[in-house]
């Protein structure tokens, strides 16, 4: 184990006070893939001193049946083989309630966990529940008088438009002060969503081009292999715009596009991202393409007439000083060729080319700097340089970087593991907040009374053909023409 510490967005490391977690939703997908590994990575890794986890779900569970459950969802989706010394100490961490035990029950629960680990415990709800549960879970840590010392984490998404996001804002704020709620997006945990911030904001080099004067156009592209994965009655009321744009697309479009904050700390960073959003052109629907899989309406839990869509591709407009008439193109879906997530910034190509005919210069596009926010996270900027030999022949090549070139990738936090534990830290620097949020659900008025309707498109394919008229004159970035070089090769 390490000592515990470890840098911080701010830079200021303040300590994690004991806890008690109070999992929801504790055998659910979600606490299987990523909450259980990841909270026993961050044990592993020194950094929850003082801890207990108090699962809760409606299985039927006792301590040593949910200790069995998380131990098989640590050794198949834990990034590195459990070892049974860190699992006998995690493991004796691990209690469980039932939700149909009652308040009451859970109170007890959590009242012994902090009978041990002391008067200065701290509790943090974890809900990972469906949207529809999750004010119910709340009015039941209010009826188990555990609001008090407590911090809480809710997923998305944070309502399905305006009206339900204010008034499930309303509805929390009657139980949780806003300085307790800790909305997650993990998108902002990511490592390289992180690196956005230091790539700009750490280099004089970028920032003085990284506007409407120097770029022609960005594009935000997370396309999925994956398809429902047994989520269909989540999916068929959420769709990919309201699972995955509203939320983490214009997450990650906010760190890209916001001024600099006066300082890396919550309230300035949040102020600038908000005003991004406050910025944003509302959605028109005829700048959006909506698409459906062929198959989907056959997949189980799925209605044969469904409207939903899972692939979502648009165009937005930001309005103010530095990104005035530069399109953002945004691009999601399930079932796509490939899975990728990436920020290509495409700049304007020079006034004037002084070289000749057949050169090859703009054959392959504008010069590109492209963000890959995958785990294993990756930077390129593409540029023409001359072709060696006789004459002058341009081709496209590249500038590029790895996150393994660090040596570092071990210390990484996976993306759900760092937040956590900057929600234990009282740190809000990742989290969004109720007022970006409400904004962004204003924007997408237009586009949810006047969707546009489902195109189909092939699995497996880039998406419906109006994708192209979408961003024309310019091009889809993905699939790439070269690919990522690996450690080794040139
Ligand atoms: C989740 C969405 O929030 O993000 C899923 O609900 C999506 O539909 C997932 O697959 C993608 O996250 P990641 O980290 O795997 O890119």
């Amino acid at each position: 184990m390490s000592d515990g510490t470890r840098d911080t967005l701010s830079g200021s490391m303040s300590p994690v006070d004991p806890h008690v977690i109070v999992l929801v939703g504790a055998t659910g997908d979600l606490a299987k893939r990523k909450l259980l590994p990841g909270l026993l990575h961050l044990f592993e890794a020194g950094l929850l001193p003082g801890c207990r986890v108090v699962g809760t779900s409606l299985d039927d569970f006792d301590d040593d049946q949910f200790r069995e459950f998380a131990r098989k969802a640590c050794d198949e989706f834990g990034a590195r083989p459990v070892r049974n010394q860190d699992w006998q100490e995690f493991g004796a961490l691990l209690g469980y309630v039932p939700q149909g035990a009652g308040p009451a029950a859970l109170a007890d629960v959590v009242a012994a966990a902090e009978t041990e680990l002391g008067e200065q415990a701290r509790r943090l709800h974890y809900l990972s529940v469906p949207p529809k549960a999750a004010l119910p879970v709340v009015r039941t840590l209010d009826e188990a008088g555990l609001v008090a010392r407590s911090r809480i984490i809710m997923e998305k998404p944070f309502g399905t438009d305006l009206d339900s996001a204010v008034s499930l804002n309303t509805e929390l704020h009657k139980t949780f002060d806003e300085a307790q709620i800790f909305r997650i997006d993990h998108f902002l945990g990511k490592e390289a969503a992180q690196n956005i911030l230091a790539f700009r904001f750490a280099n004089g080099l970028f920032e003085p081009i990284w506007n409407r004067n120097f770029i022609d156009h960005v594009q935000i592209d997370v396309p999925e292999k994956l398809g429902l994965e047994s989520r269909a009655e989540f999916y068929e009321s959420t769709g990919a715009y309201k699972d995955m744009v509203v939320t983490h697309l214009m997450q990650v479009l906010a760190f890209m596009a916001m001024e600099p904050p006066t300082e890396l700390a919550p309230a300035p960073i949040s102020e600038e991202k908000n005003k991004v959003f406050r910025s944003m052109k509302p959605l028109e629907p005829a700048q959006v393409v909506r698409g459906q899989y062929g198959g989907y309406r056959d997949e189980q839990g799925v209605s044969p007439e469904s409207d939903t869509e899972t692939f979502v591709a648009l165009r937005c407009e930001i309005d103010n000083w530095r990104w005035a008439g530069v399109p953002f193109f945004l691009r999601t879906g399930k079932r796509l060729a490939e899975g990728a997530r990436i920020i290509s910034i495409a700049f304007r190509e020079p006034p004037k080319s002084m070289f000749p005919h057949g050169s090859g210069v703009g054959a392959h596009g504008p010069d590109h700097l492209t963000f890959d926010l995958a785990e294993a996270a990756k930077l390129s900027l593409s540029f023409y340089g001359k072709r060696p030999g006789t004459g002058m022949k341009l081709d496209k090549l590249s500038l590029q970087f790895a996150l393994e070139e660090t040596g570092r990738e071990g210390s990484v936090l996976e993306a759900y593991e760092r937040l956590i534990h900057d929600a234990m830290r009282g740190d809000h620097t990742l989290f969004t907040t109720a007022e970006g949020i409400e904004r962004l659900w204003d924007v997408s008025r237009p586009l949810l009374a006047n969707p546009p309707p489902v195109r189909a498109y092939a699995a497996g394919s880039w998406g419906p053909n109006p994708i192209h008229q979408l961003i024309a004159p310019h091009a889809w970035r993905l699939p790439f023409e070269r690919t990522w070089r690996s450690r080794g090769s040139i």
